[in-house]
This record gives structure tokens, sequence and C-alpha cells, in this order.
């Protein structure tokens, strides 16, 4: 080989491999870690449920007209939601002290498990009692979207950090 074959070869190695590590660093750089997942994934569970109970909350105010057939879906949609185990997702070292600026869940979460157990009991519960109430009118739906609301509630004050 020639030098200037040699470093012909050596710049294409140099590029290709510049080519080939350039994603893989920036990867390395904005990745999240396990636990920033599973951060990231509790709080889009949290947008689903939102999504979801929008338009029951919506109903239950009277600021959209109550419609059983949307009720029941929604609901429906809410029932499925809550039975993933989203309780997985507070992993230890996600409070936000482990992880400033990250996550509002507070520490109390690991300190008082039982207490996060019940409020998801709670909260499935709530969510079970609009089922049923969803096709049975508007003020039904209301009273039991008032005690979802509630129960979000319950959670929320003792184990979410107020926003920022
Ligand atoms: C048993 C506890 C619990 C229940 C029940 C609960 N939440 Fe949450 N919610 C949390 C925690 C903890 C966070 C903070 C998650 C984080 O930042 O990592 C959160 C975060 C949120 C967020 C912010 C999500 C984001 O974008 O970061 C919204 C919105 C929310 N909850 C709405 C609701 C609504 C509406 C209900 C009831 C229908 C509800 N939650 C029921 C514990 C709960």
């Amino acid at each position: 080989m020639t030098l200037s074959k040699f470093f012909k070869t050596l710049s294409a190695l140099t590029i290709g491999s510049a080519i080939f590590l350039a994603p893989t660093l920036a990867l390395s750089q904005s990745a999240p870690d396990k636990e920033g997942k599973a951060i990231l994934a509790r709080q889009g569970y949290m947008k689903l449920v939102v999504w979801e109970a929008g338009p029951l909350f919506g109903m239950a105010k009277g600021a959209m007209a109550y419609d059983a057939d949307v009720a029941k879906a929604r609901a429906a949609n809410l029932k499925a939601i809550s039975q993933y185990p989203v309780e997985n997702l507070f992993l230890p070292g996600t409070s936000n002290e482990a992880r400033p600026g990250k996550t509002r869940a507070l520490a109390s979460i690991w300190k008082d498990s039982a207490g996060v157990a019940n409020a998801f009991k709670q909260w499935r519960s709530a969510i079970d009692g609009v089922v049923d109430a969803a096709g049975n009118g508007q003020s039904e739906l209301a009273a039991a979207v008032g005690a979802l609301g509630k129960s979000c509630g319950t959670c929320h004050k003792p184990f979410r950090a107020k926003a920022s």
C-alpha cells in the first residue's frame, strides 16, 4: 500500500467510525437511565389518565354536554388504564429528592407504602363507581366523577409536590 492510499484508508475508517459513534454519543448524553425512564413513564401514565378523565370532568361540571355513549367509553378506558400496575414505576431512587426538577413524587411515597396502596385502591374503586354511573344520566355521573376527583387529591396531597 502506498502512503497516500494508507492515509485515504485511514481517513475513511475515521469518518466511518465517527458516523458510527456519533449517534451512540448523542444517545448516551440525552437518553434517560432506568430511573429517568420510569419517571417519564409514570408521568405519561398520569397524562393518559387526564386525557380519558377530561371529558368526564367536563360533563360533570356541565362544561360539556352529557353524552351517555361518550361517558361510558371514557369510563371503560379509565378502567382499563387503572388495571395497569403503575405502582411498579415508583422505583427506589426516583423521588423529587433523588431527582430534583425531574419529578414531583415526594419521598413520603417510599416511607408510607401502605398509604400509597390505599390511595390507589380508593382511586380504582372510584373509577368503578364512574363505570357504573356513566350511562345513568348527568347527575349520577357528576356524583361519581366528584368522588373520582377527590381520590386524585387524596393521593396528590400527601404524595405529590406542588408544581414549582
Ligand atoms: C395513588 C396516587 C395517585 C393517584 C390516585 C393519582 N395520582 Fe396523579 N400523580 C401522582 C404522583 C405521585 C404524581 C407525580 C409523578 C411524577 O412527577 O413522577 C402524579 C402526577 C400527576 C400529573 C402530572 C403528570 C405530569 O405531566 O408530570 C397529573 C396531571 C395527574 N397526576 C393527574 C391525576 C388525576 C386527574 C388523577 C385522578 C383521576 C390522579 N392523578 C390520581 C399520584 C397519583
